[in-house]
């Protein structure tokens, strides 16, 4: 299948666009000020830095070259490099991102039911809730948002922003490219708004204080420097190939030294444009931040828009200017994820883009509408209340916590050990302007896998000691209950990918023009 089949972006700006977007996401907007908030704010930033510079640049650099080498999606580029185990692997990945991009869009379409509320309902004081009949009233946002999941009405959000993204998808790269072209200048307009607000309200500045203020003291916590790895890795959509499948759609001779270091700075600029605007106004109005990514994003961020000067009417014009933009950057960052699994298997099948969107909206449809189930499971609202936010903890857990950092460990010891990282690094280096170091060779086969190894292994000892399954307990579920998670997510994505690897032979060799042409 040539290149242009599968189709090219139309520009390399086009390009950077879409990778920008496909990066900032709720990851910049929302879970970086929860992240930087749990870490000590200040004291997030130098971890955050180094996490940056030292794993994030390059795993960038890393999954862009990849794609630009292989001209393929993540596993048959994976399988290029490493045959069949290294396609496992890519598969392995695509699963995991499989699972975020359903409560992704699950979260997308609570958005979508907060923004409705935003035109009014959402600023009245209180909410009477009908399904947690035990609790009664609660004050809003908070009681807004769980009146919300508890209804039914969320399943149809989320068949409305699968929809969305079933649609960009099947029409393919370049469609996806227009609609970042418009999304993200809309992106930092809006953000622009926020962060004038932020930093004009009374003491708005001083929350600047306390995310600049370093703090040495906690950098001695792994937790911190987790934290930070955990948050790079999100933000800059790394780990699950995602960046490899964009790349693919370039012409042979992009420059991939120049173009991660522009998508990495364009994400972290805004992430941090975005911690300024949030801590501004949260620390104006008092309002500690909450550690949690969800409640930051449904209760704390609301409640500070509550609290602003000017009257109703503004009130619900920033609110709605902030699910806006929450929906903008999140819509353009799962429809990288949705994207990332169609270009693999539109690789592996050489099925058309139709078939497979047809396929995508059964199944991925069903497992986000899992997510947005309103069945109460504990209607004293501890731990969550509801089946889909309970299911959301778990998955999140693993699927978050263990899949993005395993599938960057796996593509470095790929690259850096079995294809060699110099032999890439060299072929980057043929079209880029800046040339790699061989520094690159060093971090990306031995200290960014050992540091991921060491995350990685430090989490699950603690998971051994028991502090997750003791934190978990839900009313009427069973304390074994995150370990059947973990058993099914583990070996039935293993089993999966096996499948998928074993599926059926490439039907196109896997060669690169070079190659072809030599
Ligand atoms: N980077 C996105 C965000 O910040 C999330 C994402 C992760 C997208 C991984 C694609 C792949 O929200």
């Amino acid at each position: 299948m040539a290149a242009t089949e599968r189709g090219q972006w139309q520009s390399r700006f086009g390009f950077i666009m879409a990778a920008a977007g496909s990066a900032i996401g709720l990851g910049n907007i929302v879970f970086f000020g929860a992240n930087a908030y749990k870490y000590g704010a200040g004291a997030f930033y130098l971890p955050y830095l180094i996490a940056l510079f030292c794993v994030g640049i390059p795993v960038m650099v890393l999954e862009l070259g990849l794609g630009s080498y292989t001209r393929r999606a993540f596993p048959p580029s994976l399988h290029k490099i490493a045959g069949r185990m290294g396609e496992f692997w890519g598969w392995f990945a695509l699963i995991s991102a499989t699972l975020i991009t359903m409560y992704y869009i699950t979260i997308l379409a609570w958005c979508l039911g907060m923004l409705l509320g935003a035109l009014g309902p959402l600023w009245q004081p209180e909410q009477t809730l009908t399904a947690f009949k035990e609790v009664g009233k609660l004050p809003n946002p908070t009681g807004y948002f769980f009146e919300m999941i508890s209804q039914w009405s969320t399943v149809i959000f989320v068949i409305l922003i699968w929809a969305a993204n079933l649609w960009v998808v099947a029409k393919g790269v370049q469609t996806i490219e227009w609609v970042n072209k418009i999304f993200l200048p809309l992106m930092w307009l809006f953000m622009g708004l926020l962060i004038v607000r932020g930093i004009t309200l009374p003491n708005g500045l001083d929350g600047l204080y306390l995310l600049f203020t370093p703090n040495f003291e906690v950098m001695g916590n792994i937790e911190v420097w987790k934290g930070a790895f955990s948050q790079i890795f999100f933000t800059l959509s790394l780990g699950f190939g995602i960046m490899t499948a964009y790349a693919s759609y370039l012409p042979e001779d992009a420059d991939q030294v120049s173009n991660p270091l522009i998508i990495s700075f364009m994400n972290c600029g805004f992430e941090f444009l975005a911690g300024i605007a949030i801590f501004t106004m949260l620390f104006s109005f008092s309002i500690v931040p909450k550690a949690s990514t969800l409640s930051m994003t449904f209760f704390v961020i609301p409640e500070g828009i509550a609290r602003m000067p000017g009257g109703p009417l503004l009130v619900s014009a920033f609110g709605v200017l902030f699910f806006v933009l929450l929906l903008l950057a999140g819509i353009t960052s799962s429809v990288s994820l949705v994207e990332g699994l169609a270009s693999a298997l539109i690789d592996k099948f050489s099925s058309s883009r139709g078939a497979l969107v047809r396929v995508f909206a059964a199944v991925g449809c069903l497992g986000s509408v899992a997510f947005a189930l309103p069945l109460i499971v504990d209607p004293s609202l501890a731990s969550n209340g509801t089946l889909g936010l309970t299911l959301i903890d778990l998955v999140d857990h693993w699927a978050f916590g263990y899949g993005l950092l395993i599938g960057g460990l796996m593509e470095c010891i790929l690259v850096g050990w079995v294809f060699g990282a110099k032999r890439l690094r060299e072929h980057i280096n043929i079209h880029a302007r800046i040339k790699l170091p061989a520094l690159f060779d060093l971090l990306i086969k031995w200290v960014i896998p050992a540091v991921l190894l060491f995350i990685i292994g430090s989490s699950a000892w603690q998971e051994l000691k028991g502090i997750y399954g003791h934190d978990f307990v839900i009313q009427g579920f069973q304390p074994w209950l995150p370990w059947l998670c973990f058993a099914i997510f583990a070996a039935g994505g293993a089993i999966l990918a096996l499948v998928l690897t074993l599926a059926k032979d490439y039907h196109q060799p896997l060669q690169t023009e070079e190659e072809q042409s030599a």
